[in-house]
């Protein structure tokens, strides 16, 4: 029973002492025993993932795991940010602990980035660090989260205040699983795709200006490229600065405005795709004005997101709320500084940037 699918694409992660591949291709959830390095004296795996997800992929995700002789287990957990809790991790914790998932054994993450970011610190933690398999199931999830071994959970006082940095062993990114997303998860996940383009490669951009409509119906060719593009981008990057003190801030292009409107506006208000294509039109818009960003740049920004589906205005918080969030932010070391695009496919960090000229800039989002 062999359908053809195109073979899946691998990307090599060259992190050093723990490199690992992420495979991108249509059902390749389906065939987790053959696509993940299973550890050698490995007995058993636990898909952790939520209902939802669960529901529409999970028995794709165990029978590819049981294929390769593995007993499988399943733990899901609730739907939803609030899943990155340190009461669903407990309660995590002690579902591994019935099974018992032994050290040589199998974590999986099958969903999005709430679920990846759980299940790899519940991997992380769990005998002091057992191998994590990360099924990527929404687009952020396969051109960000679950790439380059940042795993955590949130606080009330604070979001990914705890944490590890805890290498995945594959990241499974199978595209047809973005067939179910609801519209809005899948136009999120387009903005942090653009963000690909504007960093690193401009080919992202030329395949969205290209065909938004088909970009916003999940065309699948389309999007496995994107995704593959976007991951080589963030293969890179992490490759080069696994624990983020050089380039792999360049991926923050649009987040520090885009952080700064998810915490102002309440986590609720814009999906963080939504904050980042603001984040990213401000970005332009400053760069600009500094005079460091080729003319037009802003412009080209709106006109690529509009046809998204993905916010070009319309901003009602504060420009002077925005900036204190910025200026707290932990990475707001001697003064807020911002990743900058001199053009497509060309980003750099910033000096330290005026108050005056950022506020100016959010006034402009309104
Ligand atoms: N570790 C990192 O480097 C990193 C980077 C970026 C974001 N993140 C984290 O990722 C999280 C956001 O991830 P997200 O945007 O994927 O949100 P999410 O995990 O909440 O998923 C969005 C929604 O889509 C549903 N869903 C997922 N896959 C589906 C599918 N194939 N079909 C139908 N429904 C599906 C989920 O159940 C959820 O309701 C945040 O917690 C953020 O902090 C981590
Ligand atoms: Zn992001």
């Amino acid at each position: 029973m062999t359908t053809m699918q195109p073979a899946p694409i691998r990307i090599p992660v060259a992190v050093p002492g723990a490199p690992y591949d992420v495979v991108v291709g249509a059902g390749v959830a389906g065939r987790l025993g053959e696509v993940v390095p299973v550890p050698p004296h490995a007995r058993r795996a636990v898909v952790v993932t939520n209902p939802g997800v669960g529901a529409r992929w999970g028995r794709a995700a165990r029978e590819g795991l049981a294929g390769a002789g593995l007993e499988v287990g399943a733990v899901e957990v609730p739907d939803g940010e609030t899943a990155k809790s340190p009461a669903v991790l407990g309660e995590l914790w002690s579902r591994l602990a019935a099974l018992p998932l032994g050290r040589d054994d199998l974590v999986v993450g099958l969903g999005g980035g709430v679920v990846t970011d759980l299940a790899g610190f519940a991997a992380a933690t769990w005998h002091r660090g057992v191998a994590v398999a990360q099924v990527p199931t929404t687009l952020l999830g396969q051109v960000d989260a679950a790439v380059g071994g940042k795993t955590g959970i949130n606080l009330p006082e604070g979001k990914n205040l705890v944490g590890a940095f805890h290498q995945p062993v594959a990241v499974v990114a199978d595209t047809a699983t973005l067939a179910t997303l609801p519209p809005r998860e899948l136009r999120s996940g387009l903005g942090e795709v653009a963000k690909y383009g504007f960093l690193a490669d401009p080919g992202v951009l030329d395949l969205l200006e290209g065909d938004p409509a088909a970009a916003v119906a999940g065309d699948p060719d389309l999007l496995t490229d994107v995704v593959v593009r976007g991951v080589r981008v963030k293969a890179a990057l992490v490759a080069a600065d696994e624990r983020e003190g050089g380039d792999r801030a360049l991926l923050n292009y649009g987040h520090t405005f885009g952080h700064a409107i998810e915490a102002v506006t309440g986590y609720g208000t814009y999906r963080h795709g939504e904050a980042v294509a603001l984040g990213m039109i401000a970005a332009a818009r400053l760069g600009e004005a500094l005079g460091v960003t080729e003319a037009g740049l802003a412009d080209r920004t709106v006109a690529l997101l509009a046809p998204l589906g993905l916010p070009t205005g319309g901003l009602t918080a504060d420009p002077a709320a925005l900036w204190a969030a910025m200026a707290r932010d932990k990475k707001a070391r001697g003064g807020v500084r911002f990743v900058l695009c001199r053009r497509p496919g060309a980003a750099f960090l910033s000096d330290p940037v005026d108050r005056a000229a950022v506020e100016a800039v959010l006034a402009t989002l309104r």
